[in-house]
């Protein structure tokens, strides 16, 4: 189990998938699950303030991934739904961050992420993956990058899926984000005590995942 925490563009996800790939170890996308919670709430009209109705919705939530051929990212179904398309966007990230404050929510998903837990090993992604999900994983990392990085990164993500955003909006959002995400009281986004630190800032993602793998291959 290796864990890969930090904020949104930090490289978390494209250094989670690269190092799954390379080890064949399953890779698990947690921030997808928020995503879904956040959509799905939306979509039925609960209310963002009614944590037991939230908790219900995550508890209740079929998120199911599907692994492309093509080193492309998985396809992510919400209830039978392909929701892969939606699930990226800045909003749709904003929705899941909100939801993300809700203890209740948190501890409906957490039983579900654990289940990702299979031979011959997990990858996974997220925010509190290395302090509060896998607390004992062989190999813990946080990511992190100047918010100005993070917002090119996205930018050119985003723009690639053809989507409408500029950098300085894209920036507001992530100072925004980051603010929600560690100040809240529910597992907030912080460093495991043993977790080991990079700033992706001016590293290519390929030295950071050949980084990360040999540290791992030092620890099995
Ligand atoms: O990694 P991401 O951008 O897909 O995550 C979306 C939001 O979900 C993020 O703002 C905070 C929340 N999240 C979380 O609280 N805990 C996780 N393990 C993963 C995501």
């Amino acid at each position: 189990m290796v864990t890969i925490d930090g904020p949104g563009g930090s490289g978390k996800g494209t250094v989670s998938q690269l190092l799954a790939a390379r080890l064949a170890w399953h890779y698990l996308d947690s921030g997808a699950l928020y995503r879904a919670v956040g959509l799905a709430a939306r979509e039925r009209g609960v209310s963002f303030e009614d944590g037991a109705a939230l908790a219900r919705l995550a508890a209740a939530a079929d998120v199911r991934f599907e692994p492309q051929a093509d080193g492309q990212p998985a396809r992510v179904w919400l209830d039978g739904r392909d929701i892969s398309e939606i699930l990226r966007t800045e909003e749709t990230g904003c929705l899941a961050s909100r939801v993300a404050q809700v203890a209740a929510v948190r501890g409906a998903l957490l039983g579900k992420q654990r289940d990702f837990r299979r031979l011959p090993g997990l990858v996974t992604d997220g925010r509190d993956m290395g302090t509060t999900v896998f607390p004992d994983a062989v190999l813990k990392v946080f990511l992190t990058a100047s918010p100005e990085v993070r917002a090119e990164r996205r930018y050119k993500q985003l723009k690639e899926k053809g989507l409408d955003v500029t950098i300085s909006g894209l920036l507001g959002e992530i100072r925004e984000r980051d603010a929600r995400d560690a100040a809240r009281q529910a597992s907030p986004l912080r460093p495991a005590a043993d977790a080991e630190m990079f700033d992706t800032s001016g590293l290519d993602i390929v030295q950071v995942v050949e980084h990360i793998y040999r540290q791992l291959q030092q620890r099995l």
